[in-house]
């Protein structure tokens, strides 16, 4: 059983319950089930989310070893975070970036990403369907390369 892991950052634990209006109702968990709805037979998916930059690396790191691709919502350690992208630029295996808002749409600071520099597939504004187009793309990279 091949693993995606499905990463997510700073309060994306509020999910549901954070800027309704921007982010919508669902919940975490509710990607979760979709997630592991649309992941090919051979696949699971593995949903972690945390407010702690280090330990997002740390995650990172470990899933070199346990993971053949990460679908991964930074939050806002997108448009900071130097160090995540040099975490994810040891990482061998597909990186899809995945954004439920359309950031273009909106702050400037928004439209500018670390994580795009190293991401294999970038999603925006799709809301949680963006997760399950992540999760898609994984299994067929990885399908292809076995
Ligand atoms: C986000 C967009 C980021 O700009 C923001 O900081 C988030 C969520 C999104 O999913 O649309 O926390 O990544």
């Amino acid at each position: 059983m091949k693993t995606i892991l499905v990463l997510n950052g700073p309060n994306l634990n509020l999910l549901g319950k954070r800027q309704p209006a921007i982010y919508g109702h669902e919940t975490l968990d509710d990607v979760e089930r979709l997630c592991s709805a649309v992941c090919a037979d051979g696949f699971q998916v593995r949903l972690l989310q945390s407010n702690h930059e280090g330990q997002i690396i740390d995650w990172i790191h470990e899933a070199r070893e346990t993971t053949c691709g990460i679908v991964f919502n930074p939050g806002a350690f997108t448009h900071t975070s130097i160090a995540i992208l040099d975490a994810l630029n040891t990482y061998e295996p597909p990186v899809i970036e995945v954004h439920i808002s359309q950031v273009h749409k909106r702050e400037t600071f928004r439209h500018h990403s670390y994580v795009s520099l190293r991401a294999d597939g970038v999603i925006a504004g799709l809301g949680l369907e963006g997760y399950a187009a992540g999760v898609r793309r994984v299994c067929q990279l990885t399908g292809k390369t076995d």
